[in-house]
């Protein structure tokens, strides 16, 4: 497995299972089928409702001699309800205890998102806070304070901007061992890649694969096909690998960590074993033209009436993410 090393040394597993969608009892089996496999980078989040299950496989997983707490790299994510700087240990510690773990590799600030306390899924714009009300740069430290008391080794955000990395980094002092967002090869998001290399930030691309699974309530009309790209194809052709393969390779190959979900066996192992696939410059150089800078967690589900999130503020975007090929193509 190919590593990516952070900022003070630690390093992580370039390629690690998501967990977001594994629902409904089958998060056990799989996370402990990706053990089995060999994954060693689980990424998990509170909001995913089954943390639970997937710290009964992580134990297993050790107490069956699969592996050692220390080969594992475990990440989680703080929820918008617990950006209060009070709620923040609280909050850890209740992902600690689902996870059966004394300490995580790496906590998140889940998005740049606060709501109040105990509100996990606003319905009106009362139900959030406003980055005045609850800053980012407050619950941020912290999460600072979390490392400082061994509760988590690295901490990190996900679906930050530059812009608002470099607040952060400014009011605080206190660099981002990570930032988690979406990518794949129709949202490259390559200066925000590059804005994160160049302050030694990892970079792990959430949905690697388009997430086809995400809620309907998630989806747009006419959204381009990840999987039907024949580019991809083509590569993937000429490697006899799948078009999620490359995808991964491609992630991998470029520098970013990439954290694909799946609930099957075989196609864990098809996405782990894409770690070690080389791709040539003339094939990194065909996927690079793919870019479209199109979301497909877009972010619209944080835009309530008269509340403060709205696309463009939430990305800070000038324009709202758009689909820049026809969606005829
Ligand atoms: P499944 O869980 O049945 O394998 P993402 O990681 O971008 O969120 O994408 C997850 C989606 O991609 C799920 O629908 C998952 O289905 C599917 N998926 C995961 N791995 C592969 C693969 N190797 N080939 C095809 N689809 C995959």
């Amino acid at each position: 497995m190919q590593y990516v090393e952070l900022a003070n040394g630690q390093k992580i597993p370039a390629l690690g299972l998501g967990t977001w969608k594994l629902n409904d009892g089958v998060a056990r089996e799989a996370v402990y089928a990706a053990l089995e496999i060999g994954y060693r980078h689980i990424d998990c989040a509170w909001i995913y409702e089954n943390e639970s299950d997937v710290g009964a496989a992580l134990t297993a997983g050790i107490n069956e001699g699969l592996c050692q707490r220390d080969d594992l790299f475990v990440t989680s994510k703080l929820w918008n309800d617990r950006h209060r700087a009070a709620d923040v240990a609280p909050a850890l510690k209740g992902t600690l205890a689902d996870l059966q773990l004394d300490h995580l590799d790496l906590y998140l600030i889940h998005w740049p998102v606060a709501q109040q306390s105990g509100v996990p899924r606003p319905e009106t714009a009362a139900d959030f806070l406003t980055l005045d009300q609850a800053p980012l740069a407050e619950t941020w430290q912290a999460m600072q304070q979390c490392v400082d008391a061994g509760l988590c080794r690295n901490i990190g955000i996900s679906n930050f901007s530059a812009q608002k990395i470099t607040s952060l980094i400014e009011e605080t002092g206190i660099t981002p061992a990570c930032n988690q967002v979406e990518s794949h090869p129709y949202l490259q998001q390559n200066e925000l890649f590059e804005f994160c290399t160049a302050h030694r930030i990892a970079f792990t691309a959430y949905s690697p694969l388009g997430s086809g699974d995400r809620p309907d309530g998630m989806k747009q009309e006419n959204e381009p096909a990840l999987f039907a790209d024949p580019v991809l194809q083509k590569i993937a052709d000429s490697y006899s690998v799948t078009v999620a393969q490359v995808m991964l390779a491609w992630a991998v190959t470029r520098g970013s960590i990439a954290i694909p979900k799946s609930a099957n066996r075989q196609r864990m192992a098809d996405n782990f074993a894409a770690a070690a696939l080389q791709l040539s410059d003339d094939d990194m150089t065909a996927i690079a033209a793919l870019d479209r800078h199109h979301r497909y967690v877009d972010g619209t589900f944080w835009e309530l009436p008269d509340g403060p999130y709205t696309v463009a503020n939430l990305w800070d975007e000038e324009k709202p993410a758009v689909d820049h090929v026809d969606s005829g193509s």
